[in-house]
């Protein structure tokens, strides 16, 4: 059932209190829940009736006021019950069983590995009581957890714990106490035998928080860097946003079996072990970074999330585009400024346009849904952020920093509505921003042209925007667009210094007077706004910019236009079946520059040396050629390494591993410069690169070389590719998150019948298709890193991820809905990959599907 936006009501009942029994046993766990309910006084006249949801619970009574309801006051269906004659004031007490042993769903209480956890948000508490199931309902909860003491050792809940103790036959308790109203997707509770490493921080004003991190025994070497980054994150949010963490203990619990990255339960964050296991023998760089971002994202949550919440799901991006936005801020703090903001451009271009331009395009702050999780997009995240970095450029970053915190004191212990965080910025920054509001309703994303024209020391720049139909919203309203401007010479010298305009009207022209010479010009420089840029430059005009622009993203951006020009027409060529073209001029003298004179940020050379991803390349064209993007890519990256073999050979010397791994700037971008020089030389498939591969992955100290070093085996089948691979099946047998690589590893590779190799994969010991990490690792890991073996024309790549929906969907709905939107955009494709994707989704709609897989099946079925 699709629940709509503009259907929002208050909820006529409010709970000032929650108290929680969970009285845990071998094959059933108790939930006893008493609540002090009151009308709620907002609503006159109204009342009487209420609706509690609840699903999948065996209910055992239910009593109001210590009455047990009766039958006529009583209505109960497979969502949730109505409660008929209530009085303005009362005690609901709600029994009910559950049973986490079997909860699949890995929503509510369930079962991972040896210890129970949870995951509410965004609906999973009503898994586990009847519950007005919605963030606007806050409540002051108290928890009582009972289990057997030597199974369940630790006892977990949100706030302090006020009271524990043994409770006969075995047994042991705990009460906790969270003095923060909450809604209840914000509830977590753990159970289990688990290790854990302590530290303490201590806020500026002196309050001494008591750090811990939990995880299942053994690991607990693997848990100094996310404990490191969590000191750091809350040090960060004092030192830039003046945000002091409110209780006396954080505690984190790492947990191998869930389906998203992390969540920021007040006081009680559970994450994904692949968010929190860091160690230079099991972990990449990018393992180390996503931690520490990951970690800092979610204790940012404290308050942008938890102190002001979210009125209903619809405005999930309040919380999410601004924790992003914090996290990015703070990514960008603590690494290298350029590359973190390439990183983050490059996930809005290839993820999150390709979304806003298919069947699931949504607006940031969506119109309506049928299941909440399939929301939990990159639109309503990293689009989000944007929307939020938008009005921090057009404020300047101080002054919108304290209109965050306007917005958080005006709203503190609040749910609200992202039109209220606007306000707020409007009230404390002064900013009008009536029409950039459109960017939170409107899906799709603008189109910038840009032409520019230069007479008399006269440059004028016109700016013009249109923005595609997306499904159910056809015509679109101007957006109000920031870009920002810097005018160059021809020595690369500044002559106008970067500033933003702001383009409101379809078309605007801006001027820029007194030019001794038409001037090189740099726009939309490390992406202001979320927009496609159309601007044709001549290459000498990139070639300039790449050399000389002071933004980092404005340099690696010119590099990508100057790769694009080549690949475009080795794709047409491929698709012509004529000779592949000869590489273009200005991108020859990009490379050489760069080889020649590289850039001190070794981690931005790495990025100017990679060639733009397959989906970029795909996105140049109407239809995607999956064979032909791949034909094209594999042939720019042989011709580079061909005709700079020797300088990417002194390139690999100078930044060959030197042993004493340490995760840091410099560090980490000696270690990509050295994989880049390598993964273009293994393009050569000589000897000595096979050689030098094996050794690198012998020697290695790290994880990242050794990665490295397997990548560059992976597409030259022989010998030394299986001895290393078999070697790292069995060094890393034990660690389930090195064995995802493996998995990837396997699945990536596109010699013979890949789709048999997987299939024979699904069915290995190794893998495991009830852990979601197992699952995007082997299935995810096969659509996305495995073009050729994924669309292959006898359509097994196809069968094999609708069966992998199909048999999913069964048990864990939400990963069967996000395997499902990997066939979803099949009508981007050229045939026949789009008619074999879209045969193979029909396939699967035919099956009785969960509302989150229908939601994803329809749209993607759907006429537009
Ligand atoms: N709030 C979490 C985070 O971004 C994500 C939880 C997503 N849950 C879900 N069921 N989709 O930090
Ligand atoms: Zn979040």
């Amino acid at each position: 059932q699709r629940k709509y936006r503009s259907d929002y009501q208050a909820s006529i009942y409010l709970i000032d209190r929650v108290s929680l029994d969970f009285d845990i046993r071998d094959g059933s766990t108790r939930v006893t829940a008493r609540h002090s309910v009151r009308r709620n006084p907002q609503l006159i006249g109204t009342g009487g009736r209420w609706w509690l949801d609840g699903r999948d619970l065996r209910l055992v009574s239910i009593a109001v006021d210590d009455e047990p309801v009766a039958d006529g006051a009583l209505e109960v269906s497979e969502t949730g019950l109505w409660l008929n004659g209530l009085p303005d004031r009362f005690t609901l007490t709600v029994v009910t069983e559950i049973d986490p042993d079997r909860n699949l769903s890995l929503e509510g209480l369930y079962r991972s590995d040896d210890m129970l956890c949870t995951q509410c948000e965004a609906t999973g508490f009503s898994r586990i009581t009847y519950f007005p199931d919605r963030p606007d309902v806050m409540s002051r909860y108290t928890t009582r957890v009972e289990a057997d003491a030597e199974r369940y050792p630790v006892l977990l809940s949100n706030g302090n714990c006020i009271e524990s103790g043994a409770a006969g036959e075995g047994r042991h308790y705990a009460v906790y106490e969270d003095p923060f109203a909450k809604p209840c997707y914000l509830f977590a509770l753990v159970a289990g035998d688990l290790g854990v490493i302590r530290d303490t921080f201590t806020t500026t004003s002196g309050r001494e928080v008591a750090l811990a991190l939990y995880t299942e025994h053994g690991n607990e070497d693997q848990c100094h860097h996310a404990m490191a980054s969590l000191k750091d994150a809350m040090a960060w949010d004092e030192a830039t946003y003046g945000l002091e963490y409110d209780l006396d203990s954080f505690v984190i619990v790492a947990v191998g079996s869930f389906n998203m990255g992390a969540m920021e339960n007040k006081s009680l964050n559970i994450f994904n072990t692949a968010c929190i296991f860091a160690h230079q023998d099991t972990a990449t760089d990018s393992d180390f970074a996503r931690v520490r971002d990951v970690v800092a994202h979610e204790y940012f949550h404290n308050y942008t999330g938890n102190r002001v919440t979210c009125r209903d799901w619809f405005q999930l991006s309040l919380k999410e585009g601004l924790t992003v936005y914090r996290e990015h801020q703070f990514a960008i703090d603590h690494g290298s400024p350029g590359v973190t903001r390439i990183e983050q451009v490059r996930m809005i271009r290839d993820v999150q346009f390709p979304e806003d331009a298919g069947p699931r395009a949504h607006p940031v702050r969506p119109e309506s849904y049928v299941e909440m999780n399939n929301f939990y997009t990159i639109t309503v995240y990293e689009k989000g952020a944007e929307l939020i970095r938008m009005m921090a450029q057009m404020a300047g970053r101080e002054a919108f920093t304290k209109a965050v915190k306007h917005y958080l004191d005006k709203h503190d212990g609040q749910a609200v509505t992202i039109e209220d965080f606007v306000l707020a910025i409007e009230e404390s920054t002064g900013l009008d921003l009536a029409q950039f509001r459109h960017w939170y309703a409107f899906a799709g994303t603008p189109r910038l042209r840009v032409s520019s024209r230069f007479a008399d020391g006269r440059l004028s720049l016109e700016l013009a925007q249109a923005t595609p139909a997306t499904p159910g919203q056809e015509n679109k309203p101007n957006f109000d667009i920031p870009v920002s401007v810097a005018l160059f010479d021809d020595a690369g010298q500044v002559v106008r210094a970067p500033e933003i305009v702001r383009l409101i009207e379809q078309r605007e022209t801006f001027v820029f007077d007194g030019l001794a010479a038409e001037p090189t010009v740099s726009v939309l420089r490390g992406l202001t706004a979320p927009v496609r840029l159309e601007f044709d430059q001549p290459d000498d005009a990139l070639v300039r910019l790449m050399a000389h622009d002071s933004d980092p993203v404005s340099r690696w951006d010119a590099a990508q236009s100057l790769y694009m020009a080549t690949l475009k027409a080795a794709v047409t060529a491929h698709q012509n079946d004529e000779p592949m073209p000869a590489l273009g001029e200005g991108m020859m003298t990009a490379v050489a520059a760069l080889l020649a004179d590289p850039p001190d940020d070794r981690a931005l050379l790495a990025e100017m040396l990679t060639v733009p991803s397959a989906t970029q390349i795909g996105e140049a064209f109407d239809a995607i050629d999956v064979a032909a993007v791949e034909a094209a890519r594999r042939y720019v990256k042989r011709e580079i390494a061909a005709r700079f073999e020797a300088e990417l050979e002194r390139l690999a010397d100078a930044h060959a591993p030197s042993g004493g791994y340490v995760f840091d700037q410099v560090a980490a971008g000696r270690r990509r410069v050295f994989a880049t020089a390598l993964d273009y030389l293994a393009c050569l498939d000589t000897p000595a690169i096979r050689k030098r591969a094996q050794a690198v992955y012998d020697a290695a100290d790290n994880m990242t070389d050794r990665m490295a070093a397997l990548n560059a085996l992976q597409d030259l089948p022989g010998e030394e590719r299986e001895a290393t691979r078999a070697d790292f099946a069995e060094r890393f047998a034990d660690q389930p998150l090195v064995m995802d690589k493996w998995l990837r590893l396997q699945a990536a590779t596109e010699d013979g019948d890949t789709a048999a190799r997987v299939r024979d994969l699904l069915a290995d010991d190794r893998f495991d298709f009830t852990n979601p990490n197992r699952v995007r690792a082997l299935v995810g890991g096969f659509v996305r890193g495995n073009p050729l073996g994924f669309h292959r024309a006898d359509r097994a790549g196809y069968a094999l991820v609708a069966d992998e929906i199909l048999r999913l969907d069964a048990i864990n709905p939400q990963l069967a809905a996000a395997l499902a939107g990997l066939l979803a955009p099949w009508r981007r494709y050229a045939e026949p990959y789009a008619g074999g994707m879209r045969e193979a989704l029909a396939r699967v709609g035919e099956a009785d599907l969960s509302d989150n897989t229908r939601e994803i099946v329809d749209a993607g079925l759907g006429d537009q």
